[in-house]
């Protein structure tokens, strides 16, 4: 079955932030600026998404019940700022990142903002993926993620396929990668949220 792509309208970028998701994005930056100043260690796929943006998308998928339920997850989390505004979304939201420093930001964060967000270190790719030709082809095509597969969702005690929304930003030309597992491994109705750069926001669905 293909993926369906819902098409987010252009006016969401003029849909106001609410002053809790200001506050939580303006921290973020924060945190980041000071983290950046401070250290030696360059991330070399680290790059942070455009929050501002981000939480208009989440607002606007809340506004229209596009979601069969209430699990996201931010794949690939850096300092987590996705999942941290989908948790001021109400959603039950956690990341999963490779590199430990930046789980320990992301956890330090959320703790800072008094959000119930929850960050685990490893890779989000799930083991015994049962379509696992399609992921292993566009592997062979991807620099920025590492393609390990991993447990973390024992860990997480919920499933790939019990989550209802996921959010990537993929490194430009990789979105192809985040799709294949997205759809070798998601529910029938599931959604994966892409900041796209340039091009904005993209939804799909799991059909
Ligand atoms: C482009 S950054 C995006 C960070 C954050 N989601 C954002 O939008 O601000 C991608 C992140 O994915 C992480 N990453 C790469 N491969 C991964 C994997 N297999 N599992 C978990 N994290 C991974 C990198 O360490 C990096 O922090």
């Amino acid at each position: 079955m293909p993926l369906q792509t819902i098409i987010i309208p252009d006016h969401i970028t003029s849909l106001p932030n609410a002053s809790r998701a200001k506050d939580i994005i303006d921290r973020a930056h924060q945190h980041i600026n000071s983290y950046t100043a401070t250290t030696n260690a360059v991330i070399h796929n680290f790059v942070h998404c455009d929050f501002e943006l981000v939480n208009q998308a989440l607002t606007w998928i809340q506004d229209n019940h596009i979601l069969t339920g209430n699990n996201f997850c931010e794949l690939g989390s850096g300092f987590g700022v996705a999942a941290l505004l989908a948790t001021h979304h109400g959603l039950n939201a956690v990341g999963i990142e490779i590199e430990p420093i930046l789980v320990d930001q992301a956890t330090n964060l959320a703790a800072s903002l008094d959000l119930a967000t929850t960050f685990y270190n490893g890779s989000f790719i799930p083991r015994n993926v049962s379509d696992l030709q399609d992921i292993q082809q566009a592997a062979a095509e991807v620099e920025h993620v590492s393609t390990l597969e991993d447990d973390i969702y024992d860990e997480i005690g919920i499933t790939f396929d019990e989550f209802d929304l996921f959010f990537a930003f993929p490194w430009p030309g990789e979105e192809h990668f985040f799709e294949s597992v997205f759809h070798a491994c998601a529910a029938d109705g599931a959604c994966l949220l892409t900041y796209q750069g340039r091009n904005g926001m993209h939804l799909t669905r799991q059909l």
